[in-house]
């Protein structure tokens, strides 16, 4: 597509389809009717989206033929190219595990000596093996890796496992990790050096950070007493100054605060003992920073 628009491959169909197109969306960025499609452009950001499989996103960016993609960090491992990785995008978390059928005893992983592993992640379980001074086969396999135990060609399997339900409705049961992966979104290099594609990556880069940003981040609002407020204080995340507004009662006080999310549970108990009323806590769309 030659209109001067970038082009961003992401998965077609898999674990990081859905949410990468959540992304785009949280970034305001519209794609419409993509069902089916190969390629479609923005309706209001000048990107087009490329819908490939994902194995092949780490060379169709090394090559230029997508300017952008977001993809795992496990398939640019198993690939070996080195990219530019643009940002870390905190969702397709998963792990590389070996899995052995669920009837399979307890294993150490030295008991992975003299077995067939099948998996598509040969190198990285290549690595894995070599460093762990572990002699077994490797079955490489581009796909439908986790039934190879029960046709048996594999003894155990090197797979991703992501919520584990694959692993599970093939009756295998996990062992260890040997790799941990996210999306990420990643830039061809040549990309990187032209100015005017820079600039559509940097405001890309800036909504995607505010996104992650208020994802991590609730806007938290209460009435306490005016009496308590320096305890008040003393409980809340220094991260940011709060917001302190007056009331029709003048012995309260009303506080806003922006607080990292996973802070909320263990502050309320406090916040209560000083006299907290009306806590609400709200999402953040975007946050600035
Ligand atoms: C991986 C893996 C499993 C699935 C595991 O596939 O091969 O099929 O994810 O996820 P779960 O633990 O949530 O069930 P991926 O999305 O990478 O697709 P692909 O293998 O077709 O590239
Ligand atoms: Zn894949």
């Amino acid at each position: 597509m030659i209109n001067g628009n970038l082009n961003l491959a992401i998965q077609r169909k898999g674990r990081l389809s859905d949410k990468s197109l959540e992304l785009l969306k949280l970034c305001s960025i519209e794609i419409e009717n993509y069902a089916e499609r190969l390629a479609i452009s923005a309706k209001n950001f000048p990107i087009n989206v490329l819908f490939l499989r994902d194995d092949d996103i780490p060379e169709y960016v090394r090559d230029g033929v997508a300017d952008l993609g977001i993809v795992g960090e496990d398939v640019i491992a198993e690939k070996k190219i080195e990219l530019n990785v643009v940002e870390k995008l905190g969702f397709g978390n998963c792990k590389l595990m070996i899995a052995y059928p669920e009837n399979h005893p307890i294993v150490k992983l030295e008991d992975l000596n003299g077995k067939r592993i099948a998996t598509s992640y040969k190198n990285i379980l290549k690595n894995f093996l070599i460093e762990n001074n572990i002699k077994a086969s490797i079955v490489e396999l581009s796909g439908s890796v986790e039934i190879a135990p029960s046709l048996g060609v594999a003894d155990c399997i090197c797979d991703i496992v992501s919520t584990g339900t694959t692993l599970m409705m093939n009756k295998l049961k996990p062992s260890f990790s040997i790799f941990e992966s996210q999306a990420v979104l990643i830039a061809n290099e040549s990309t990187t050096k032209d100015e005017k594609k820079m600039s559509i990556i940097a405001e890309l880069q800036k909504r995607i950070r505010s996104i992650l940003a208020a994802k991590n981040s609730k806007y938290l609002m209460m009435n306490i007493p005016k009496s308590s407020l320096e305890q008040i204080i003393k409980v809340l995340p220094a991260l940011k100054s709060p917001t302190i507004l007056n009331l029709a009662d003048p012995d309260m006080l009303a506080v806003h605060v922006v607080i990292p999310t996973d802070k909320f549970w263990s502050m309320i108990d406090d916040l209560k003992k000083y006299g907290a009323s009306g806590i609400l806590l709200l999402p953040i769309e975007n946050m600035i920073i």
